[in-house]
């Protein structure tokens, strides 16, 4: 796997230590990110590397097909034009005949949106100089342009909103991203059009609600170019939903590719779901009430919920093609997770607990800001958890653990555990 502007790559560190047999790589031009990186990664994952790196001449590093996965995070939409020709070209050079490539962006239309508040900002802080004035300048002219006015029209309105969501997010955020040296959001279909110039084709997005994009509609009929039309039938949907942000997938343009949808190709995979059981066939998830007929896949589903964020394999739990119908309806819906892997955490603490290994030693440099096994980024500020989780190294039993740390009662640390697990923070 690489991670192409990976800032310090703390997703792929966390990959890389949770999945010991893959080998990544990951490179940013930022020498203090990904020193940041490498001190993270020292001694937790031998499996990977970090590098200084620029888009521009990477290529010249890596031998072409030479990666199965790679990842380009929030990086295209950031930078020149001619960065993100290279950075296509680089993925086409090093991606496998079988390979996958990620690569996310704000998207158009949602764009311009932002584009209207960045260049309001811009043009407000324009004189001030010093990063700190400006970041308090550019959060004042926020707060103005976030007040409602009276006359205000619904679009007005909008942009308001807009700016007062702006104005939630962390300044170093809104810095980085709207307010950078570099900002260009993309429509999707310019981005496969710079794509399939280079070789390479739209597979679909990555993403909750935009995974079916590249799959054909039932009834599309015969159709002479499909891929044309997915990323043209996306495109509108785009403009339609005011989308803001893709994470598109590329594969080589010789990928063989079905673009009509097949559930049972799901059979291999593995689901978890985070649902509320309320009656025999009755389920709450994302605040919606679901109401599942097959009394057999309704009690799957109770299993699920008792084990979320636990996963089961499909193939166990859905034996008839009507059955992986279902789930593939409920996935449509995002009613249920489908994984490509059985989860690396478990969810019920063993009989000697192991907490991650990249957990471990973040724990151990004193960061507040963990990352789970499921790859969730979670704040852990109390001392009592954080000695836990540093004490459950795989050697110590769950009593040797409670006698370490004292400021637990010692009836509370098998639950606090189960706690750890449930949040992915212990080792399957
Ligand atoms: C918006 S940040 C995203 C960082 C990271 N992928 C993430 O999602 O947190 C863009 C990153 O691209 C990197 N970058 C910009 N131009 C680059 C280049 N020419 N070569 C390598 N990295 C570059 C920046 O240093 C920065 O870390």
């Amino acid at each position: 796997m690489l991670e192409i502007g990976g800032g310090s790559c703390l997703g792929l560190i966390n990959f890389a230590a949770t999945y010991p047999d893959s080998r990544c790589y990951g490179f940013d031009l930022s020498a203090t990110a990904i020193l940041n990186g490498q001190r993270l990664a020292s001694g937790v994952c031998p499996n990977l590397t970090l590098a200084v790196d620029d888009i521009m001449t990477a290529a010249n590093n890596f031998a072409p097909q030479s990666f199965d996965y790679v990842i380009a995070h929030g990086v295209y939409a950031w930078v020149p034009a001619q960065v993100q020709s290279a950075l296509i070209a680089l993925i086409a050079h090093v991606l496998s005949p079988r390979g996958v490539a990620f690569v996310s962006y704000n998207a158009m239309p949602g764009g311009h949106v932002r584009m209207i508040l960045r260049n309001t900002l811009l043009h407000a802080i324009s004189e001030v100089e010093g990063a700190p004035e400006r970041v308090a300048a550019a959060r004042k002219a926020l707060a103005a342009y976030g007040a409602e006015q009276a006359g205000d029209d619904p679009l007005m309105q909008g942009l308001r909103y807009h700016a007062r969501m702006m104005l939630e997010r962390p300044a170093s955020v809104v810095f980085h991203d709207e307010m950078g040296e570099c900002f260009a959001p993309q429509a999707l279909s310019d981005v496969i059009a710079a794509a399939s110039q280079v070789g390479l084709r739209y597979l679909t997005d990555a993403g909750p609600n935009r995974m079916f994009d590249g799959f054909l509609p039932p009834d599309a009929g015969d159709i002479a170019d499909p891929d044309a039309e997915v990323v043209k039938l996306a495109q509108m949907r785009d403009y339609l939903e005011l989308c803001w942000f893709r994470a598109t997938l590329l594969v080589p343009s010789s990928a063989p590719l079905s673009r009509s949808l097949d559930s049972s190709r799901s059979a291999g995979l593995w689901v978890s779901a985070q649902l509320e059981v309320l009656d025999d066939g009755e389920f709450r998830s994302r605040g919606e009430i679901v109401k599942i007929g097959d009394p057999e896949l309704a009690s799957v589903l109770r299993e699920l919920a008792a084990i979320w964020p636990g996963r089961l394999r499909v193939e166990q739990i859905a034996k008839t093609p009507a059955q992986l119908d279902g789930l593939m309806r409920l996935h449509l819906a995002q009613q249920i997770i489908l994984h490509a892997a059985p989860a690396p955490f478990v969810t019920e603490p063993g009989a000697f607990p192991v907490a991650g290994r990249l957990l471990r030693a973040m724990l151990q440099s004193g960061e507040g800001e963990l990352v789970s096994l499921a790859n969730r980024n979670l704040r852990v500020d109390q001392q009592e958890l954080r000695a836990m989780l540093a004490a459950a190294d795989g050697t110590r039993s769950v009593a040797e653990i409670g006698a370490m740390v004292t400021s637990i009662p010692s009836d509370q640390i098998a639950a606090a555990l189960r706690y750890a697990a449930k949040q992915g923070l212990l080792q399957a």
